[in-house]
């Protein structure tokens, strides 16, 4: 497998080395003045014309020619390649080089998943045994459900599954990645056991991990698939892919927190529901429900987490502009239940009675105080006062009214008062900034990849241009780009913008809908030469600095004959630049 090392990395491990240490480990140099010197190892001579400048961290030989940078040095001398080469500086310097995140080793994962859920749903399938009964009588799960969510059985045994995956060929990195093996102390052992296995499935129907229910008391209720390069919890949802096809009949999209509640409300008939991976609704979860569905609709446990999660929730789904309701189940402890107890009628009946999600915070900050004092009713302004001040200005005043009626206040008192109580606690509570570690994408890069989602034909027109080195420098439009590739060879050049994000890090991945959304691109055609012409320029310009780093050497050194090809290569490289500057040469 080719293994690519981040850019970055590569960057940090260049900037550390020094290149008379470099090649005085190979050969032994002489110091004159500023530059080293020695007989070239690359051709015989018997008179020194090799020279090594610390200053400018590059080697030339004025008889041969040859010259570069330490890595070019390293590869030479010891014939090795790129990679090879940068493996030995970095093994010898003691440098650990970081790979990067994506690259085409995902395709493993998905197969890998995919055979574990088949031999899962094998499991629960042969003979008897008690998670089909769990499933079936203490459930009341119907066949249908099991076989559309492809429920499955992890044994009570220490490695059925590791047995069965090593014969299929998998390492153990691999398997221990994705989290279907646990490794330690040299042992390896099935993480998934005496378990129901519910296999989370993308929007493009990959395996993408598993959530694993406990059939009996002890240890964790439900062991999830850990993060991986093929699972971002904050990037999927729980059964969107089947939710998907309610969501043209129905406009609002529930949003529960089990697995087994969503597999219950779709087996009565409620098919427009999706629930998180074990984590809480994030931004990003809010980002992807809101181009599913013009509202949601929370449905959470009738306990005290499921409420707070469910105030939360409804923070993040207003911040991403989805309309918000909530749902509070009366009867029994969850969705699942509940539409156990009372059916699709009883359950939609409850749906009809959801209270919009400033309703549902109001409510929830007025439980634990009493509002029948004045001085309840003075605390209770000072706390709802962070949820008005999210509201638009019509929202604002339909619930300062609500809240005037229901404490028997004047509607505009209220108003002004949450007004103040949120300029004060602004001034206690200074906002942080926080220092995140960018990995940010150049304006050039952005605007190709623009170009490319809005016409995949300039993905090949990029990878076949000469200054396509030039114009993709970070790694991560590099790695964007190998995905683009990915998706290129699957599905004959369309691009699946989905598929994309689903497979990167959530945070990457808002980087990339940004682009997507709001890089203005008007002539694809023009800005794709443009954005080309620049790159080249700016390289054709280091190219221009490095030969004249060279140049003064040749100068140091007297080198009179070398020193003229030199500036051979010089006009060329300005004779470029010239053109590129009028706009030519493309
Ligand atoms: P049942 O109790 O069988 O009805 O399960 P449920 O699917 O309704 O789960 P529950 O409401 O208890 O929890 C909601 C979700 O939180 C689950 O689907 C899991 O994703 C997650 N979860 C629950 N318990 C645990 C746990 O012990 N560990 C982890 N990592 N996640 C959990
Ligand atoms: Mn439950």
């Amino acid at each position: 497998m080719a293994t690519s090392y981040s850019h970055e990395s590569i960057e940090r491990l260049k900037d550390q080395i020094d290149i008379v240490d470099i090649v005085s480990n190979a050969i032994s140099l002489k110091k004159t003045g500023a530059n080293y010197k020695a007989c070239c190892p690359f051709h015989g001579e018997k008179t020194p014309s090799f020279v090594v400048s610390p200053d400018k961290q590059i080697f030339k030989c004025f008889g041969c020619g040859v010259s570069g940078d330490a890595i070019e040095f390293v590869r030479k001398y010891y014939n090795l390649d790129f990679v090879e080469a940068i493996e030995k500086i970095a093994k010898d310097q003691g440098f650990t080089l970081e790979r990067t995140k994506y690259d085409d080793s995902r395709d493993v994962y998905y197969r890998a998943n995919k055979d574990a859920a088949r031999y899962f749903v094998r499991c629960l399938l042969s003979s008897p045994n008690k998670a089909m009964d769990y499933l079936l009588e203490r459930r009341k799960l119907s066949q249908e459900m099991i076989t559309k969510f492809g429920i499955g059985y992890a044994d009570e045994k220490w490695s059925s599954l590791y047995n069965h995956m090593k014969a299929l060929g998998y390492e153990d990195d691999t398997l221990s990645e994705l989290g279907l093996i646990s490794i330690k102390g040299g042992k390896k052992y099935d993480r998934f056991r005496n378990r129901v296995i519910f296999p989370i499935i993308s929007t493009s129907g990959k395996v993408i991990g598993f959530g694993g229910r406990a059939l009996d008391e002890d240890g964790a209720k439900y062991i999830n698939s850990p993060e991986n390069p093929i699972f971002h919890k904050s990037n999927n949802l729980f059964a969107l892919n089947f939710a998907r096809e309610y969501l043209r009949k129905e406009d609002c999209l529930i949003v529960v927190e089990g697995y087994m509640d969503v597999i219950g409300l779709f087996q009565y008939g409620v098919g427009n529901v999706t629930a998180t991976l074990g984590t809480a609704l994030t931004e990003n979860h809010g980002k992807i429900l809101k181009r599913y569905a013009r509202k949601v609709i929370l449905s959470y446990d009738s306990d005290d987490a499921g409420r707070k999660a469910a105030y939360k929730g409804v923070d993040i789904l207003r911040s991403a502009g989805v309309e918000v309701s909530v749902l509070h189940v009366d009867d029994g402890k969850d969705p699942d239940e509940y539409v156990k107890l009372h059916g699709k009628e009883g359950f939609l009946n409850l749906l009809s009675k959801s209270i919009s999600g400033t309703d549902y915070q109001l409510r929830h900050i007025a439980r634990g105080t009493n509002l029948q004092t004045e001085e309840g009713k003075i605390r209770y302004i000072r706390d709802i006062a962070p949820i008005f001040e999210k509201l638009s200005p019509v929202e604002r005043e339909v619930y300062a009214q609500k809240v005037g009626r229901a404490l028997r206040l004047d509607y505009n008192n209220i108003l002004n008062q949450v007004g103040k109580e949120r300029n004060n606690q602004r001034e206690r509570s200074p906002q942080r900034s926080e220092n995140k570690v960018s990995r940010e994408l150049t304006a050039t890069e952005k605007v190709l990849i623009k170009i490319i989602f809005m016409d995949s034909s300039y993905f090949v027109k990029l990878r076949e241009h000469r200054f396509a080195d030039a114009a993709v420098k970070t790694d991560l439009a590099r790695e964007i780009l190998n995905l683009i590739k990915d998706e290129f060879r699957d599905s004959d050049g369309f691009i699946d913008e989905q598929r994309i994000k689903d497979s990167m890090d959530p945070a990457d991945g808002l980087k990339l809908d940004n682009i997507i959304r709001n890089v203005p691109v008007v002539d694809l055609e023009q800005t794709f030469r443009e954005c080309m012409r620049t790159s080249g320029l700016n390289a054709l310009l280091e190219q221009e600095k490095r030969l004249l780093d060279v140049i003064a050497i040749a100068d140091e050194e007297e080198q009179g004959q070398e020193g003229e090809k030199l500036q051979l290569k010089l006009m060329n490289v300005q004779r470029e630049i010239k053109n590129l500057r009028g706009g030519l040469g493309l």
